[in-house]
């Protein structure tokens, strides 16, 4: 999860520019997504994604970290390098289908949506990883997501997370990354 837990913050770097929504209105009178969310975040972040994986991979394979049997259904690199980036972007598509939904229930960019703000990336990124597992696995000769989440692993994500991502957040708001602690 560490890969898209730190695409999801990717944003906060590598964000900006060019809005999703374009700036345009929804029916309602009230932007689509909102300003907060930008082509540049939703595409460049899951890259943190790919690059943290590969970090995580070398450090287990060239350290005494791990052990190398874990890692050797993995298959070949191209492949869990994509895996990571659409687990990566499953976040960031949760998190802007979340805004879209924020937006029609009259919340403002940056405003409290307690529960959907804490788990509309894990929702995204394990919608994806469930998708890439089974897409990629013609490839790659084996599915990631079936192999590796298994439903004790699912139930301790869904339980830390929440948790986890306030307290980023809060340390993110006292670096001066975030306008707000939550
Ligand atoms: N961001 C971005 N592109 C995205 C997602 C986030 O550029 N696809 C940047 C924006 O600068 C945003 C910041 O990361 O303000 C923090 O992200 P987030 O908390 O998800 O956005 P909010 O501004 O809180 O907007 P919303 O209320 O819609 O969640
Ligand atoms: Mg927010």
């Amino acid at each position: 999860m560490l890969p898209a837990y730190l695409a999801n913050i990717g944003p906060v770097f590598v964000g900006g520019g060019a809005p999703i929504d374009m700036g345009r209105k929804w029916r309602d009178g009230k932007p689509i997504l909102g300003p907060g969310k930008t082509w540049r975040g939703l595409l460049l972040a899951p890259l943190v994604a790919a690059l943290v994986i590969g970090l995580l991979r070398w450090l287990v394979v060239s350290t005494s970290w791990g052990s190398v049997q874990d890692w050797s259904d993995w298959g070949p690199a191209p492949w869990w390098l994509a895996f990571a980036y659409l687990m990566g972007l499953g976040a960031l598509v949760g998190d802007a289908v979340k805004s879209f939904f924020k937006r029609r229930t009259g919340r403002d960019r940056g405003a409290k949506w307690p529960f959907f703000d804490q788990l509309d990336f894990v929702a995204g990124s394990l919608l994806f990883a469930f998708l890439a597992g089974y897409a990629l696995a013609p490839w790659s000769g084996t599915n990631v997501f079936t192999d590796d989440f298994t439903w004790p692993r699912l139930l301790v994500i869904v339980i830390l997370t929440p948790g986890l991502h306030l307290a980023v957040n809060w340390i993110g708001w006292k670096l001066k990354l975030k306008d707000v602690p939550w």
